[in-house]
């Protein structure tokens, strides 16, 4: 494959090449490296894909908000005095300020700081200023209103913006995986939250590099095995399962570039795994939990709720990960070589404190920026991006493991990334092409 030898591949498009007759399946370390790829990102991906905002939880009351950066904007999202949801772009419409500055709040309305314009919380305009400021035309059409982002639709409390106005409809744009959200959103009948105020660190390393580590099993005994070794050694280990091996289940392709790996869990969950360490007295609560979950969805969907642990990465950066406790996290570029992550625990409304307890306990000691998974997967980011340095050499990734495989790909395969990388091949594909 003469191609997998030039350091320069010509077009965005070709910076990834497949060959399926020869199982191949190589990236371009440019797209980690190029501003000019930053470029075409932020235009065909980011401007055009649906994008997480955040979780009904969240803004659980009317006149609740929230302000954070999605898609390279500054946003509000907010439920407004009858309950309705809106997200905003966070700029004035008289000299650009961000109108509302703080993280999270309820308000009756909204006013900017710099000249005092307000604004109801469903975005209208709502000043009222002496005749001779402002002619009559000045509040027509809106302009003086906050500007909404093109569109705002959900899944299961999970909601996403997205800024091209024809966009295809979140539920055919999560295709397959809405299935993996329900086995999150079904845990409990009281629904789920997010709990506290969430994550935000920085790593000095392509965006990329985090969508494909968040569904990539084949590094997690290499680089986590401290992980495993601390598991074991307090008894929190628990391999043995009633319905397969940890790697037996495999991924699945969920359409659109998005993609789950699926596999029995090692660990406790606290919506319904117990392991010893937890100590018998939990025992008996985390069996009713489970016995629950086998009621309301039959056995075998009961137990996979309860007992299957799922890494899915919905294209282009929402990952959830229904593991040892619930992550949500996004990461948008800063740079080439720079992201800000956004992490939060989701769990049970109404959950039983002691399991509350163990969730966070979890969700801190494995994903937290200071536990065992994020600063050995931030390790293993950075060193990538350090070693793209030397791409004019050496201009290749190499992800074809498990292309031979007859048979559905295992979950330490690399297909659920070959999929997110189709994916990014065609929307570029389509923008260097003059498409849509
Ligand atoms: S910039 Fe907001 S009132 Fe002037
Ligand atoms: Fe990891």
């Amino acid at each position: 494959m003469d191609t997998l030898l030039n350091p320069l591949p010509h077009s965005l498009s070709g910076m990834v090449v497949e060959d399926r007759d020869r199982h191949l399946f190589r990236v371009a370390r440019r797209a980690f490296t190029d501003d000019a790829v930053l470029e075409e990102e932020r235009s065909n991906i980011f401007d055009r894909c649906w994008l997480y905002v955040g979780h009904s939880s969240e803004i659980t009351n009317n006149c609740d908000f929230i302000t954070r950066p999605v898609g390279g904007r500054e946003l509000i999202f907010n439920r407004d005095r009858a309950g309705v949801v809106h997200a905003f772009l966070n700029t004035c419409p008289h000299r650009g300020s961000m109108v509302v500055r703080e993280k999270k709040g309820n308000a009756l309305a909204f006013r900017c700081f710099y000249h005092g314009w307000s604004f109801n919380v469903n975005g209208r305009f709502a000043s009222r200023f002496d005749e001779g400021n402002y002619g009559k035309e000045h509040y027509g059409g809106g302009c003086a209103d906050l500007a909404q982002v093109p569109r705002l639709e959900s899944y299961r409390d999970f909601w996403f913006v997205n800024f091209d106005r024809n966009a295809m409809s979140l539920s055919d744009y999560l295709a397959g995986a809405k299935e993996y959200i329900d086995l999150v959103a079904d845990q409990t009948e009281a629904g789920m939250e997010i709990v506290g105020a969430g994550q935000q660190y920085v790593i000095n390393a392509n965006w990329k590099l985090l969508a494909e580590n968040s569904i990539d099993a084949f590094h997690g005994f290499p680089v986590h095995s401290t992980y495993f070794d601390y598991l074991k050694n307090i008894g929190s280990l628990r391999m043995e399962s009633g319905n397969s091996d940890f790697t037996a289940r495999g991924m699945t392709s969920l359409g659109n570039g998005h993609a789950v790996i699926e596999y029995a869990s090692p660990w406790g969950r606290p919506i319904a795994r117990w392991v010893p360490s937890w100590g018998e007295e939990k025992r008996e609560l985390v069996e009713r939990l489970r016995q629950g979950l086998v009621q309301r969805f039959g056995q075998e969907r009961g137990i996979r709720i309860a007992e299957t642990s799922r890494n899915m990465l919905i294209f282009p950066n929402l990952v959830i990960n229904d593991i040892m406790a619930i992550t949500v996290r996004t990461f948008m570029p800063d740079a080439p070589n720079r992201m800000t992550v956004s992490a939060w625990a989701l769990g049970a409304r109404g959950e039983d404190e002691e399991l509350r307890k163990l969730r966070l306990f979890n969700f801190l000691e494995f994903l937290g920026p200071g536990g065992f998974a994020t600063p050995d997967d931030q390790e293993a980011m950075e060193n990538c991006q350090r070693g793209y340095k030397n791409l004019r050499e050496v201009g290749w990734n190499d992800i074809s493991k498990g292309m031979p495989r007859v048979g559905p790909p295992m979950n330490d395969d690399e297909e659920q990334m070959r999929c997110f990388w189709r994916q990014w091949r065609d929307r570029m594909a389509d923008r260097t092409a003059g498409g849509k």
